[in-house]
């Protein structure tokens, strides 16, 4: 009883009190379930949320001093040129010694596909339509192969699609991995708040409406699931994190590893690949600098008259698109769950939220965004690293994402960029590709990890001479 007072009167200090309104109808194991999630919720740090995204709705400012960030241009070339067979040969090392994981953040549905399921399962393969989740998972196995040793695989699921992908993995036997090298943990939620009251919604009398924390919750969730114990165990110091709406990329690339582990201005903590922007309106987060530290700023903070400026030669200042890919060490990782002062921000956002209507105790469906979710972004991560480098990439070698059912970023343009992608490859050991006037592949190419995780490892002598026009050939 004593228990339940002192929980009452935390709740009506937060302002949350409502949330035991329909406690009475709730049968025990109810009672005892809607319990639970309130504990679980962070009351010391939920006011100041509540404060500063709902009440003052505080904007995202841009620091004054901010200025595009420096790169390393792919081809060694440009303003600081470097040995990119030097990185190479490091990151291969690396590799051989079996330091390096996977990580897919793959918490999110695949709702703006128009797909009813978790996004790693979206049919994406432009010849055989394999799923996200297959395409990596042979990526893995031809990384595996190449470099001889274990590439252990953590993938971040929410609690929207955490028993489906498992149960898709199983059903596909885990597309021929090591089930023991394959590793699913949920990320964790973050209650949804009401947007004009700033009060927890309730889903049903006895569920609170919560939503997952983002994928900078990746952090924490890494650390609080034993992921980062289980790497430790395997001699893995060295994550390659990347989002699960991307089939072109690399996901475990020597130069991109050697870098970061060795250049002179990484501390070898988190680095991170860009592309130029196509343009000053692409939805790709910019790499920026201020305060002598690098950082993302969303596409959405970054004021117009900054996302339009150009040099003097016409190319856009604010060049650096983050394609959400990145190195991150398990110490980093660990020093972030450790250090207070290391706390991601939230940023929000305002979404429909179905919930209870707290007078009629009624289900509302609502049909404009009533709440606010509040999430981590893990780019937010990088000015915690002491010195962190970006690395610049080819958009078609690495950057195909499926994000919208149609038009940019859609399964259309992926397939175009896979095709492309693969035509590039195989002429480069001299297999014809047939190509349009507008120079794009006359036919439709998909190659496997399993094939090669990159151009010198196709095999000439199992490949054929030419592709013919039109033709739809998976490799
Ligand atoms: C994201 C980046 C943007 C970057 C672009 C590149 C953000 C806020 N923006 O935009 O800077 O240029 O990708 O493609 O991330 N996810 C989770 N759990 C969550 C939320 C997301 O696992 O709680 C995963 C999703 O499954 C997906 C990825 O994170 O793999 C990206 O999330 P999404 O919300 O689709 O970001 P974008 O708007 O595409």
């Amino acid at each position: 009883m004593l228990k339940m007072d002192s929980l009452l009167a935390r709740l009506e200090r937060a302002g949350q009190s409502h949330l035991l309104r329909f406690f009475d109808e709730l049968d025990e194991s109810g009672k005892k379930a809607l319990l639970a999630q309130i504990e679980a919720i962070d009351f010391d740090l939920l006011p100041e949320l509540i404060e500063r995204h709902v009440r003052s709705n505080a904007q995202a400012t841009v620091p004054d001093d901010l200025e595009p960030a420096p790169y390393y241009a792919r081809d060694g070339q440009g303003a600081r040129p470097w040995d990119v067979r030097k990185y190479r040969s490091i990151g291969v090392d690396l590799l051989e010694q079996g330091r390096v994981a996977c990580f897919t953040v793959a918490g999110g549905q695949g709702s703006r596909l128009g797909y009813d399921g978790p996004k790693g399962c979206f049919p994406t393969g432009c010849v055989t339509g394999k799923s996200l989740f297959q395409i990596f998972a042979e990526k893995i196995r031809g990384a595996e192969r190449t470099f001889g040793a274990d590439v252990p695989w953590y993938i971040m699921t929410s609690p929207l699609n955490h028993d489906e992908t498992r149960r898709f993995f199983a059903r596909w036997d885990y597309f021929g991995l090591d089930p023991a090298n394959v590793m699913f943990f949920m990320q964790g939620t973050m209650p949804s708040l009401d947007k004009n009251t700033g009060q927890i919604l309730l889903a049903d009398k006895g569920t609170i409406a919560t939503n997952p924390d983002g994928h900078g919750g990746s952090l924490k969730a890494l650390h609080v699931s034993g992921a980062l114990e289980d790497m430790k165990q395997r001699g893995v110091d060295t994550i390659s994190y990347f989002q699960v709406d991307n089939p072109n990329v690399n996901i475990t690339d020597p130069v991109f590893i050697g870098l970061h582990a060795a250049a002179p201005d990484s501390s070898a903590e988190m680095s991170s690949k860009m592309v130029p922007k196509t343009g000053p309106e692409e939805k790709v987060g910019v790499f920026c600098r201020s305060g002598g530290k690098l950082r993302v700023i969303e596409y959405s903070d970054l004021p117009c008259e900054l996302a339009s400026a150009r040099n003097e030669d016409g190319s856009l200042r604010f060049l650096a698109g983050s394609i959400a890919i990145h190195l991150i060490s398990v110490a980093f990782v660990e020093k972030i769950n450790s250090d207070a002062a290391c706390a991601l921000p939230y940023h929000r956002a305002i979404k429909k939220v179905p919930c209870i209507d707290l007078e009629t105790g009624r289900r509302v469906e609502p049909t404009e965004p009533n709440a606010i979710k509040l999430e981590r972004f893990v780019f937010d991560a990088i000015p915690f690293a002491e010195q962190s480098i970006v690395l610049e990439t080819d958009r078609i070698e690495e950057f195909a994402p499926v994000k919208n059912a149609t038009g940019v970023d859609s399964i259309e343009t992926s397939h175009r960029l896979q095709t492309e992608k693969a035509a590039r490859w195989l002429e480069s050991v001299g297999v014809k590709v047939p190509r349009r006037d507008d120079g794009t592949p006359d036919c439709v190419l998909e190659l496997s990890g399993i094939t090669a995780i990159e151009p010198a490892g196709l095999d000439r002598a199992s490949l054929p001479d030419k592709i013919e026009p039109g033709a739809v050939v998976a490799i």
